[in-house]
């Protein structure tokens, strides 16, 4: 099971002075040294966090693959087809929201979602869905010929903090649920959103996740213990969940 670092709130807090740090390009490469198998990164049509220039060096300067998180809009595929990153995330945005709030819609935008990704697929990108775990965007998913769903755990993680632990339960399931059912179709399963320590080993648990993609908590648990050991711990305790 991959780990991937989603870098995104490094440059959240450099924009946060409008300074150069800290730089996401040196948060990736410390991710690398400490364990992580590639980086995330989510260009938003508004550049809150990461910025087009980051792009561009994330894609210069790191070794490890890189996953584009992006609206399904003319100017974010034009700008991954310019960079043909080794895997591009479709994910829904809104700029009121704060992060990304739900899952994408497939099943109501199959035809126009199908010719998005197919230039993309095209040009060597693996592209990957990031929905919740309703059977019918799956199936829609896997229809459009995405390689990829990402389960959107977000709401899991947030229930869990709240101690709804009953509700918690039910949602676990019902991603358990989806993640079986995806990868009977022949998709690859990723999972992300909201993921914690005190929530990595029930996700990383499941057999058919390749891949958790993991931001914000670990750029939050960095100023205390530091981004090495922070990724650090959060690896141990996946391969621990799987192990
Ligand atoms: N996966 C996807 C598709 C996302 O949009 C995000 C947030 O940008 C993440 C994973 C990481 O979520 P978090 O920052 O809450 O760990």
């Amino acid at each position: 099971m991959r780990l991937g670092v989603n870098i995104d709130h490094v440059a959240t807090v450099r924009n946060a002075r409008g300074s150069n740090w800290p730089d996401p390009l040196r948060a990736a490469i410390l991710a690398e040294a400490a364990g992580a198998d590639g980086i995330t990164a989510h260009l938003r049509e508004d550049r809150r966090h990461i910025r087009d220039e980051d792009i561009e060096a994330l894609m210069a300067g790191i070794g490890l693959p890189l996953n584009f998180e992006m609206a399904a809009t003319a100017e974010m595929q034009t700008i991954a087809l310019r960079h043909k990153p080794h895997a591009v995330c479709l994910v829904p945005e809104k700029r009121e929201e704060r992060t990304t709030e739900g899952g994408l819609d497939v099943a109501s935008d199959e035809a126009r979602l199908a010719d998005f990704i197919a230039p993309l697929r095209e040009a060597g990108s693996r592209v990957s869905m990031f929905i919740g775990h309703d059977p019918a965007q799956i199936e829609a998913s896997h229809r459009i010929g995405a390689a990829v769903v990402e389960l959107h755990t977000g709401h899991y993680c947030e229930l869990i903090a709240d101690r709804r632990t009953a509700e918690a339960e039910a949602e676990l399931a019902a991603l358990r649920q989806g993640a079986a059912f995806a990868h009977s179709l022949g998709l690859e399963v990723h999972a992300g959103h909201g993921i914690s320590y005190d929530t990595v080993a029930e996700i990383a648990a499941f057999p058919q996740v390749m891949e958790l993609n993991i931001g914000h908590f670990l750029i939050a648990e960095s100023i205390f213990r530091g981004l090495g050991p922070a990724i650090e711990e959060m690896r141990r305790r996946m391969d621990a969940a799987r192990a």
